[in-house]
Protein backbone atom coordinates (compact mmCIF):
# COMPACT_ATOMS: atom_id res chain seq x y z
CA UNK A 1 0.00 0.00 0.00
CA UNK A 2 0.85 3.56 -0.60
CA UNK A 3 1.87 5.41 2.47
CA UNK A 4 0.41 9.33 2.67
CA UNK A 5 2.96 11.88 2.38
CA UNK A 6 5.82 12.40 5.57
CA UNK A 7 6.58 16.48 5.92
CA UNK A 8 8.20 17.55 9.07
CA UNK A 9 5.51 20.47 9.48
CA UNK A 10 2.08 20.91 7.30
CA UNK A 11 1.67 24.01 8.77
CA UNK A 12 4.69 25.96 7.48
CA UNK A 13 3.00 25.33 3.88
CA UNK A 14 2.02 29.25 3.20
CA UNK A 15 6.04 29.93 3.50
CA UNK A 16 6.77 27.26 1.11
CA UNK A 17 3.95 28.47 -1.07
CA UNK A 18 5.64 31.77 -1.54
CA UNK A 19 9.01 30.04 -2.21
CA UNK A 20 7.26 28.20 -5.18
CA UNK A 21 5.52 31.06 -6.53
CA UNK A 22 8.63 33.17 -6.27
CA UNK A 23 10.69 30.40 -8.31
CA UNK A 24 7.45 30.18 -10.62
CA UNK A 25 7.45 34.15 -11.66
CA UNK A 26 11.56 33.31 -12.41
CA UNK A 27 11.31 30.50 -14.49
CA UNK A 28 10.37 31.88 -17.84
CA UNK A 29 11.86 28.71 -20.01
CA UNK A 30 9.78 26.00 -17.89
CA UNK A 31 6.49 27.98 -17.77
CA UNK A 32 6.96 27.87 -21.49
CA UNK A 33 7.46 24.31 -21.85
CA UNK A 34 4.77 23.69 -19.87
CA UNK A 35 2.57 25.58 -21.73
CA UNK A 36 3.77 24.18 -24.89
CA UNK A 37 5.23 20.71 -24.32
CA UNK A 38 3.97 19.42 -21.44
CA UNK A 39 0.60 19.72 -22.07
CA UNK A 40 -0.18 17.64 -24.72
CA UNK A 41 -1.45 14.78 -22.45
CA UNK A 42 1.75 12.58 -23.01
CA UNK A 43 2.48 12.93 -19.16
CA UNK A 44 -1.70 12.01 -18.12
CA UNK A 45 -1.39 9.10 -15.13
CA UNK A 46 2.21 8.30 -15.40
CA UNK A 47 3.83 7.79 -12.14
CA UNK A 48 7.15 9.98 -11.81
CA UNK A 49 9.53 9.55 -8.54
CA UNK A 50 11.36 12.93 -7.94
CA UNK A 51 15.07 13.09 -6.07
CA UNK A 52 16.69 16.33 -6.56
CA UNK A 53 17.36 18.95 -3.66
CA UNK A 54 13.93 19.45 -2.46
CA UNK A 55 13.84 23.32 -2.21
CA UNK A 56 11.53 25.96 -4.04
CA UNK A 57 13.02 25.38 -7.53
CA UNK A 58 12.37 21.47 -7.40
CA UNK A 59 9.19 21.48 -5.97
CA UNK A 60 7.80 24.45 -8.55
CA UNK A 61 9.13 21.86 -11.43
CA UNK A 62 7.07 18.91 -9.53
CA UNK A 63 4.44 21.08 -9.92
CA UNK A 64 4.43 21.10 -13.42
CA UNK A 65 4.62 18.06 -13.90
CA UNK A 66 1.42 17.35 -11.52
CA UNK A 67 -0.39 19.77 -13.02
CA UNK A 68 0.88 17.77 -16.60
CA UNK A 69 -1.34 14.94 -15.38
CA UNK A 70 1.43 12.98 -13.42
CA UNK A 71 1.46 11.19 -10.42
CA UNK A 72 4.53 12.71 -8.58
CA UNK A 73 5.91 11.57 -5.79
CA UNK A 74 9.07 14.00 -4.17
CA UNK A 75 11.97 12.60 -2.27
CA UNK A 76 15.33 14.61 -1.40
CA UNK A 77 18.64 13.40 -2.67
CA UNK A 78 20.93 15.40 0.33
CA UNK A 79 19.61 15.63 4.02
CA UNK A 80 20.24 19.05 4.27
CA UNK A 81 19.17 20.38 1.27
CA UNK A 82 15.31 19.34 1.95
CA UNK A 83 13.47 22.57 3.17
CA UNK A 84 10.73 21.69 5.55
CA UNK A 85 8.01 24.91 4.25
CA UNK A 86 8.46 23.56 0.76
CA UNK A 87 8.00 19.81 1.30
CA UNK A 88 4.35 21.05 3.35
CA UNK A 89 4.00 23.32 0.70
CA UNK A 90 4.16 20.27 -2.16
CA UNK A 91 2.23 17.99 0.45
CA UNK A 92 -0.44 20.54 0.50
CA UNK A 93 -0.74 20.53 -3.11
CA UNK A 94 -1.65 17.11 -3.33
CA UNK A 95 1.89 15.86 -4.50
CA UNK A 96 3.17 12.94 -2.54
CA UNK A 97 6.19 13.75 -0.43
CA UNK A 98 8.64 11.95 1.42
CA UNK A 99 11.01 14.11 3.14
CA UNK A 100 11.98 16.29 6.04
CA UNK A 101 15.21 18.57 6.69
CA UNK A 102 18.74 16.49 8.01
CA UNK A 103 16.80 13.57 8.76
CA UNK A 104 18.10 10.94 10.53
CA UNK A 105 20.41 7.97 7.80
CA UNK A 106 18.20 5.67 8.63
CA UNK A 107 15.31 7.84 7.24
CA UNK A 108 16.97 9.17 4.64
CA UNK A 109 17.33 5.73 3.27
CA UNK A 110 13.01 4.77 3.86
CA UNK A 111 12.32 7.76 1.95
CA UNK A 112 13.88 6.87 -0.96
CA UNK A 113 12.84 3.27 -0.81
CA UNK A 114 9.08 4.69 0.13
CA UNK A 115 9.15 6.66 -3.25
CA UNK A 116 10.71 3.33 -5.49
CA UNK A 117 7.69 1.49 -3.64
CA UNK A 118 5.06 4.09 -5.50
CA UNK A 119 6.42 1.84 -8.67
CA UNK A 120 7.03 4.82 -10.66
CA UNK A 121 7.70 4.51 -14.50
CA UNK A 122 9.99 7.64 -14.81
CA UNK A 123 12.88 8.77 -12.69
CA UNK A 124 13.74 12.10 -12.15
CA UNK A 125 17.30 11.10 -10.71
CA UNK A 126 19.88 13.19 -8.79
CA UNK A 127 23.14 11.48 -7.64
CA UNK A 128 21.70 8.00 -9.06
CA UNK A 129 19.70 8.03 -5.34
CA UNK A 130 17.03 6.61 -7.16
CA UNK A 131 18.06 4.75 -9.71
CA UNK A 132 21.06 2.76 -7.76
CA UNK A 133 18.62 1.76 -4.76
CA UNK A 134 15.94 0.38 -7.44
CA UNK A 135 18.69 -2.04 -8.83
CA UNK A 136 20.04 -2.84 -5.46
CA UNK A 137 16.65 -3.39 -3.31
CA UNK A 138 13.99 -3.47 -5.43
CA UNK A 139 14.43 -5.92 -8.64
CA UNK A 140 11.06 -6.52 -8.54
CA UNK A 141 10.30 -3.03 -9.90
CA UNK A 142 12.83 -2.43 -12.33
CA UNK A 143 10.85 -3.45 -15.65
CA UNK A 144 8.26 -1.25 -14.64
CA UNK A 145 10.41 1.98 -15.04
CA UNK A 146 10.92 3.04 -18.90
CA UNK A 147 13.59 5.32 -18.46
CA UNK A 148 15.11 8.17 -16.23
CA UNK A 149 16.98 11.65 -16.11
CA UNK A 150 20.21 12.21 -14.45
CA UNK A 151 21.09 15.55 -13.03
CA UNK A 152 24.67 15.58 -11.83
CA UNK A 153 28.55 14.27 -12.92
CA UNK A 154 28.49 11.74 -10.04
CA UNK A 155 25.23 10.05 -11.00
CA UNK A 156 26.52 9.50 -14.54
CA UNK A 157 29.78 8.10 -13.17
CA UNK A 158 27.73 5.44 -10.97
CA UNK A 159 25.30 5.11 -13.39
CA UNK A 160 28.36 4.26 -16.40
CA UNK A 161 29.67 1.74 -13.79
CA UNK A 162 25.69 0.03 -13.55
CA UNK A 163 25.87 0.25 -17.31
CA UNK A 164 28.97 -1.75 -17.45
CA UNK A 165 27.89 -3.93 -14.87
CA UNK A 166 24.93 -4.85 -17.43
CA UNK A 167 22.43 -3.66 -14.44
CA UNK A 168 21.35 -0.83 -15.65
CA UNK A 169 17.48 -1.75 -18.25
CA UNK A 170 16.80 1.54 -18.93
CA UNK A 171 17.47 4.53 -20.74
CA UNK A 172 19.04 7.28 -18.66
CA UNK A 173 19.18 10.88 -20.22
CA UNK A 174 22.32 12.13 -18.94
CA UNK A 175 20.81 15.79 -18.40
CA UNK A 176 24.12 16.38 -17.00
CA UNK A 177 26.15 16.19 -20.80
CA UNK A 178 23.67 18.71 -22.06
CA UNK A 179 25.70 22.17 -22.87
CA UNK A 180 22.37 23.43 -21.45
CA UNK A 181 23.29 21.67 -18.10
CA UNK A 182 27.08 21.97 -17.10
CA UNK A 183 28.01 24.95 -18.52
CA UNK A 184 25.52 27.25 -16.63
CA UNK A 185 24.39 24.82 -13.71
CA UNK A 186 27.83 23.46 -12.63
CA UNK A 187 29.69 25.95 -13.76
CA UNK A 188 28.11 29.73 -13.24
CA UNK A 189 25.35 27.67 -11.34
CA UNK A 190 27.21 26.02 -8.48
CA UNK A 191 30.22 29.17 -8.49
CA UNK A 192 27.54 31.89 -7.60
CA UNK A 193 25.88 30.12 -5.31
CA UNK A 194 28.21 28.52 -3.15
CA UNK A 195 30.54 31.81 -3.14
CA UNK A 196 27.22 33.60 -1.83
CA UNK A 197 26.63 31.11 0.71
CA UNK A 198 30.33 31.01 2.25
CA UNK A 199 30.17 34.98 2.72
CA UNK A 200 26.34 34.64 4.22
CA UNK A 201 27.76 31.97 6.56
CA UNK A 202 31.16 32.57 7.67
CA UNK A 203 30.22 37.01 7.26
CA UNK A 204 33.76 37.20 6.88
CA UNK A 205 35.97 39.52 3.88
CA UNK A 206 37.18 37.35 1.04
CA UNK A 207 39.52 40.06 -0.86
CA UNK A 208 43.00 39.49 -0.95
CA UNK A 209 42.47 36.00 0.86
CA UNK A 210 43.83 32.72 -0.24
CA UNK A 211 41.55 30.80 -1.85
CA UNK A 212 41.99 27.62 -2.76
CA UNK A 213 40.02 25.46 -5.46
CA UNK A 214 40.55 22.20 -5.49
CA UNK A 215 40.39 21.02 -8.83
CA UNK A 216 39.71 22.70 -12.40
CA UNK A 217 36.73 21.24 -13.73
CA UNK A 218 33.16 22.98 -14.77
CA UNK A 219 32.46 23.21 -10.85
CA UNK A 220 35.61 24.29 -9.32
CA UNK A 221 35.96 26.21 -12.17
CA UNK A 222 32.85 28.04 -10.98
CA UNK A 223 33.99 28.53 -7.76
CA UNK A 224 37.20 29.96 -8.93
CA UNK A 225 35.62 32.98 -11.31
CA UNK A 226 33.30 33.80 -8.57
CA UNK A 227 35.64 34.00 -5.64
CA UNK A 228 38.19 35.92 -7.90
CA UNK A 229 35.18 38.23 -8.39
CA UNK A 230 34.87 39.06 -4.83
CA UNK A 231 38.96 40.12 -4.80
CA UNK A 232 40.09 36.97 -3.68
CA UNK A 233 43.73 35.18 -4.49
CA UNK A 234 42.60 31.95 -6.07
CA UNK A 235 44.90 29.16 -6.10
CA UNK A 236 44.56 26.04 -7.98
CA UNK A 237 45.05 22.42 -7.39
CA UNK A 238 44.07 19.76 -10.12
CA UNK A 239 45.18 16.76 -11.40
CA UNK A 240 44.86 17.11 -15.10
CA UNK A 241 47.95 18.86 -16.47
CA UNK A 242 46.00 20.65 -19.08
CA UNK A 243 43.38 22.04 -16.75
CA UNK A 244 46.18 23.24 -14.58
CA UNK A 245 47.78 25.21 -16.99
CA UNK A 246 44.43 26.33 -18.16
CA UNK A 247 43.90 27.65 -14.80
CA UNK A 248 47.32 29.05 -15.20
CA UNK A 249 46.35 30.77 -18.17
CA UNK A 250 43.14 32.11 -16.67
CA UNK A 251 45.21 33.99 -13.62
CA UNK A 252 45.38 31.86 -11.34
CA UNK A 253 48.20 30.42 -9.38
CA UNK A 254 48.85 27.12 -9.45
CA UNK A 255 50.54 24.25 -6.91
CA UNK A 256 50.29 20.96 -5.53
CA UNK A 257 47.95 20.40 -2.43
CA UNK A 258 50.38 20.32 -0.01
CA UNK A 259 51.76 23.34 -0.66
CA UNK A 260 48.41 25.33 -1.24
CA UNK A 261 47.64 23.69 2.57
CA UNK A 262 50.40 26.44 4.50
CA UNK A 263 49.09 29.02 2.10
CA UNK A 264 45.41 29.00 1.96
CA UNK A 265 42.60 30.93 4.26
CA UNK A 266 39.23 29.26 2.52
CA UNK A 267 39.24 25.78 1.15
CA UNK A 268 37.11 25.00 -1.64
CA UNK A 269 36.65 21.29 -3.11
CA UNK A 270 34.46 20.67 -5.93
CA UNK A 271 36.01 17.53 -7.76
CA UNK A 272 33.61 14.84 -7.13
CA UNK A 273 36.52 12.00 -5.69
CA UNK A 274 37.03 11.47 -1.88
CA UNK A 275 39.76 12.64 0.76
CA UNK A 276 40.50 15.46 -1.48
CA UNK A 277 41.23 16.94 1.92
CA UNK A 278 43.20 14.66 4.07
CA UNK A 279 45.57 14.15 6.87
CA UNK A 280 48.71 15.81 5.43
CA UNK A 281 46.48 19.05 4.47
CA UNK A 282 45.24 19.26 8.06
CA UNK A 283 48.63 19.15 9.62
CA UNK A 284 49.86 22.09 7.13
CA UNK A 285 46.50 24.85 7.74
CA UNK A 286 46.43 28.13 9.45
CA UNK A 287 44.42 28.70 12.28
CA UNK A 288 40.95 29.85 11.12
CA UNK A 289 40.79 28.13 8.08
CA UNK A 290 37.65 27.26 6.49
CA UNK A 291 36.66 24.28 4.70
CA UNK A 292 33.75 24.06 2.03
CA UNK A 293 32.74 21.33 -0.28
CA UNK A 294 30.61 22.14 -4.08
CA UNK A 295 31.09 18.54 -4.83
CA UNK A 296 28.00 16.18 -4.86
CA UNK A 297 28.83 13.77 -1.27
CA UNK A 298 30.26 14.99 1.96
CA UNK A 299 33.37 12.55 1.87
CA UNK A 300 35.46 15.19 -0.15
CA UNK A 301 37.42 16.39 3.14
CA UNK A 302 38.67 13.20 5.56
CA UNK A 303 36.26 14.19 8.32
CA UNK A 304 36.21 11.15 10.61
CA UNK A 305 40.28 11.67 10.61
CA UNK A 306 40.12 15.75 11.10
CA UNK A 307 37.46 14.65 13.98
CA UNK A 308 40.40 12.19 15.62
CA UNK A 309 43.39 14.52 15.04
CA UNK A 310 41.32 17.65 16.85
CA UNK A 311 41.11 17.78 20.54
CA UNK A 312 37.83 19.66 21.06
CA UNK A 313 35.00 19.93 17.89
CA UNK A 314 31.70 22.57 19.00
CA UNK A 315 29.06 24.73 16.84
CA UNK A 316 30.99 27.94 15.93
CA UNK A 317 28.28 29.49 14.57
CA UNK A 318 25.33 28.10 12.70
CA UNK A 319 26.59 25.93 9.90
CA UNK A 320 30.12 25.84 10.89
CA UNK A 321 31.62 23.09 13.06
CA UNK A 322 35.10 24.40 14.65
CA UNK A 323 37.47 21.59 15.11
CA UNK A 324 40.45 22.49 17.64
CA UNK A 325 44.10 21.19 17.00
CA UNK A 326 46.24 19.82 20.40
CA UNK A 327 48.33 23.31 19.26
CA UNK A 328 45.58 25.63 19.21
CA UNK A 329 44.65 26.23 15.49
CA UNK A 330 41.34 25.91 14.81
CA UNK A 331 39.65 24.24 11.55
CA UNK A 332 36.35 25.05 10.47
CA UNK A 333 34.52 22.79 8.29
CA UNK A 334 30.62 24.87 6.56
CA UNK A 335 27.53 22.28 6.76
CA UNK A 336 29.30 18.94 7.93
CA UNK A 337 31.39 18.79 4.63
CA UNK A 338 27.68 18.66 2.56
CA UNK A 339 27.26 20.84 -0.28
CA UNK A 340 27.84 24.18 0.67
CA UNK A 341 25.22 26.27 -1.41
CA UNK A 342 22.07 23.86 -0.69
CA UNK A 343 23.11 22.60 2.61
CA UNK A 344 23.53 26.21 4.37
CA UNK A 345 22.05 27.92 1.36
CA UNK A 346 19.44 28.14 -0.77
CA UNK A 347 21.01 26.42 -4.01
CA UNK A 348 21.29 27.84 -7.37
CA UNK A 349 20.08 31.02 -9.03
CA UNK A 350 16.51 30.27 -10.01
CA UNK A 351 17.28 31.23 -13.62
CA UNK A 352 19.76 28.62 -13.48
CA UNK A 353 17.70 25.99 -12.51
CA UNK A 354 15.46 27.28 -14.91
CA UNK A 355 17.42 25.95 -17.25
CA UNK A 356 18.49 22.83 -16.04
CA UNK A 357 14.57 21.72 -14.80
CA UNK A 358 13.64 22.31 -18.38
CA UNK A 359 16.10 19.89 -19.76
CA UNK A 360 14.64 17.44 -17.57
CA UNK A 361 11.23 18.76 -18.11
CA UNK A 362 11.33 18.16 -22.04
CA UNK A 363 13.94 14.75 -21.11
CA UNK A 364 11.08 13.33 -18.99
CA UNK A 365 8.35 14.43 -21.57
CA UNK A 366 10.63 12.71 -24.27
CA UNK A 367 10.55 9.53 -22.46
CA UNK A 368 7.12 9.45 -21.35
CA UNK A 369 6.19 8.93 -25.52
CA UNK A 370 9.46 8.09 -27.15
CA UNK A 371 11.78 5.81 -24.30
CA UNK A 372 11.77 3.03 -27.02
CA UNK A 373 14.07 5.59 -29.36
CA UNK A 374 16.54 4.80 -27.28
CA UNK A 375 19.06 1.92 -26.18
CA UNK A 376 19.45 1.02 -22.44
CA UNK A 377 22.26 2.78 -20.68
CA UNK A 378 23.38 6.76 -20.04
CA UNK A 379 21.95 8.62 -23.43
CA UNK A 380 22.52 12.24 -24.95
CA UNK A 381 19.44 14.60 -24.65
CA UNK A 382 18.81 14.85 -27.97
CA UNK A 383 20.58 17.86 -29.44
CA UNK A 384 17.77 19.70 -30.91
CA UNK A 385 16.19 19.69 -26.94
CA UNK A 386 19.45 20.85 -25.56
CA UNK A 387 19.16 23.88 -28.50
CA UNK A 388 15.66 24.33 -27.74
CA UNK A 389 16.16 25.48 -23.82
CA UNK A 390 18.93 27.82 -25.30
CA UNK A 391 16.40 29.23 -27.98
CA UNK A 392 13.42 29.92 -25.59
CA UNK A 393 15.47 31.55 -23.05
CA UNK A 394 17.36 33.66 -25.84
CA UNK A 395 14.03 34.68 -27.18
CA UNK A 396 12.72 35.53 -23.08
CA UNK A 397 16.06 38.44 -23.72
CA UNK A 398 14.71 39.45 -26.81
CA UNK A 399 17.64 38.21 -28.48
CA UNK A 400 17.56 35.70 -31.48
CA UNK A 401 20.82 33.64 -32.37
CA UNK A 402 22.94 34.74 -35.70
CA UNK A 403 21.38 33.00 -38.43
CA UNK A 404 23.89 31.80 -41.13
CA UNK A 405 23.29 32.30 -45.32
CA UNK A 406 22.59 29.69 -47.56
CA UNK A 407 26.23 30.75 -49.14
CA UNK A 408 28.12 30.70 -45.49
CA UNK A 409 26.22 26.84 -45.11
CA UNK A 410 27.22 25.64 -48.34
CA UNK A 411 30.79 26.61 -47.65
CA UNK A 412 31.39 25.34 -44.28
CA UNK A 413 30.04 21.66 -46.09
CA UNK A 414 31.96 21.95 -48.40
CA UNK A 415 36.25 21.03 -49.70
CA UNK A 416 36.64 22.65 -53.03
CA UNK A 417 36.26 26.28 -52.51
N1 LIG B 1 27.06 21.92 -5.60
C1 LIG B 1 26.29 21.73 -6.66
O1 LIG B 1 25.21 22.28 -6.74
C2 LIG B 1 26.79 20.90 -7.81
C3 LIG B 1 26.34 21.17 -9.12
C4 LIG B 1 26.85 20.40 -10.17
C5 LIG B 1 27.74 19.36 -9.90
N2 LIG B 1 28.10 19.09 -8.60
C6 LIG B 1 29.05 18.02 -8.24
O2 LIG B 1 30.36 18.59 -8.22
C7 LIG B 1 31.33 17.58 -8.51
C8 LIG B 1 32.22 18.03 -9.68
O3 LIG B 1 31.43 18.13 -10.87
P1 LIG B 1 32.06 18.71 -12.23
O4 LIG B 1 30.94 18.74 -13.19
O5 LIG B 1 32.87 19.91 -11.98
O6 LIG B 1 33.05 17.48 -12.61
P2 LIG B 1 34.32 17.56 -13.58
O7 LIG B 1 34.61 16.15 -13.94
O8 LIG B 1 34.10 18.58 -14.65
O9 LIG B 1 35.49 18.14 -12.63
C9 LIG B 1 36.07 17.46 -11.56
C10 LIG B 1 37.55 17.90 -11.51
O10 LIG B 1 38.12 17.50 -10.27
C11 LIG B 1 39.45 17.06 -10.54
N3 LIG B 1 39.91 16.23 -9.43
C12 LIG B 1 39.66 14.92 -9.17
N4 LIG B 1 40.30 14.53 -8.04
C13 LIG B 1 40.97 15.63 -7.58
C14 LIG B 1 41.82 15.85 -6.45
N5 LIG B 1 42.11 14.90 -5.58
N6 LIG B 1 42.34 17.10 -6.29
C15 LIG B 1 42.07 18.11 -7.16
N7 LIG B 1 41.26 17.94 -8.23
C16 LIG B 1 40.73 16.71 -8.44
C17 LIG B 1 39.30 16.30 -11.86
O11 LIG B 1 40.55 16.11 -12.50
C18 LIG B 1 38.37 17.23 -12.63
O12 LIG B 1 39.07 18.22 -13.35
C19 LIG B 1 30.53 16.31 -8.77
O13 LIG B 1 30.41 15.58 -7.57
C20 LIG B 1 29.17 16.85 -9.19
O14 LIG B 1 28.16 15.90 -9.03
C21 LIG B 1 27.66 19.86 -7.56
Amino acid sequence: MIKESIVKDPSLAPEGQQKIEWAAQHSPVLNKIARNQLADGSLTGRKVAVTVHLEAKTAYLAVLLHEAGAEVTVTGSNPLSTQDSVCAALAERGIRVYATHDPSDEDFERYIHLALETEPDLLLDDGAELTGRLAQSHPELIDKVVGATETTTTGILKLRAMSDEGVLPFPVLGINEARMKHLFDNRYGTGHSSIVSLLANTNLFLSGQRVVVMGFGWVSRGLAKYAAGFGARVIVCEPDPVKLLEAHSEGYEVMNSIEAAEAGDFFLTGTGNMKVLRREHFERMKDGAVLANAGHYDHEFDLATLKEMSVSEREARKHITEYEMPNGRRIHVIARGRLLNSGAGDGHPVEIMDLTFALHALGIHYLASRASDFEPGIQALPEDLDQEVARIKLRTMGVEPEELTDEQMAYQTSWRS
